[in-house]
């Protein structure tokens, strides 16, 4: 809850006005080092989230309460990640919401298996599938950092040989060879249900599109979401000059039990219909 006052053992946001900023657990034995300088953790037990702290260098750090995207973006990566804005809209088009049943192929890092738990909770699960045993590790540490451990499953198990679940809310879809996953994730889903493809290539695209209208899936919608921002400076607001131009394109579809769909995109990204 915002508000509260930071305990031994919280974990908190050390934001510098230089644009930085860490995730750190207050450990009062300990203290944290920056290139800005020492802090020492004993300092910041007992101080209100929103309060200043200085390095002993001087240099001031604003105290704050992680929100999600902090533990998604501070999350430790040893994979491709699915970045907040592209999470933003899966969560819209999927309907994912408290009570929901996910499933999700592959684990990789868990940022959008993290992200899609805080959603979930409080009676929801997901199910996540990961064949690689070392990005399982990495994932249960960002889980438990975001102390969302418990509305997930994580399963060593290659998603393309079929999910245990059925009657899913929604199957996400982030692997290399997303087709080979589009029966495995018929299977699993509820009549109706939702499924997501993130895709960092547009061959992807055109392949997984193809396979999921031969399926029966309907509403299938592809889309890229280009986030650039904007230095708002009295004056002088322009937009920053360097931006991430590409992270994924996204793909959007429902189960349905029409046999052969050979229909083309039927929405565009802005809602609107032809
Ligand atoms: C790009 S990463 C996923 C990143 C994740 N969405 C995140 O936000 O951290 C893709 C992962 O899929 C896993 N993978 C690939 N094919 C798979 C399959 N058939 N079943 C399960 N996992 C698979 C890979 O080992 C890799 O960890």
């Amino acid at each position: 809850m915002l508000g509260h006052i930071i305990e031994d053992g919280a974990t908190v946001l050390l934001y510098s006005l230089k644009g930085k900023s860490w995730l750190v657990k207050v450990d009062s034995r300990n203290e944290f080092h920056t290139h800005f300088g020492v802090i020492k953790f004993s300092d910041l037990v007992g101080k209100r989230y929103g309060d200043v702290v200085k390095t002993n260098s001087g240099q001031e750090m604003i105290l704050l309460e992680p929100l999600l995207v902090d533990y998604l973006m501070k999350s430790e990566r040893k994979t491709q990640i699915v970045y907040p804005k592209d999470i933003g809209l899966i969560i819209m088009e999927t309907g994912i919401g408290p009570g929901s049943i996910v499933i999700e192929a592959g684990t990789g890092s868990g940022v959008l298996t993290t992200a899609v738990a805080n959603f979930v909770r409080p009676t929801g699960k997901v199910y996540s599938y990961e064949i690689r045993p070392e990005f399982i590790e990495i994932a249960e540490r960002n889980l438990k950092r975001a102390g969302l451990q418990d509305y997930v499953v994580i399963k060593n198990k290659d998603a393309s040989q079929g999910f245990d679940e059925t009657g899913a809310d929604a199957v996400l879809i982030d692997v290399g060879a997303p087709w080979t996953l589009v029966k495995p994730a018929f299977d699993a889903l509820k009549g109706g249900g939702a499924l997501a493809a993130v895709l960092p290539t547009i061959n992807q695209a055109e392949k997984l599109a193809t396979e999921l209208k031969k399926a029966g899936f309907v509403k299938v919608n592809t889309i890229e979401l280009l986030c650039r921002s904007i230095e708002a400076r009295e004056g002088m607001s322009r937009p920053a000059t360097r931006m991430i131009a590409h992270t994924a394109y996204l793909m959007f579809a429902r189960k349905s039990f029409l046999k052969v769909n050979t229909s083309y995109n039927e929405n565009s990204c802005d809602g609107s219909e032809k």
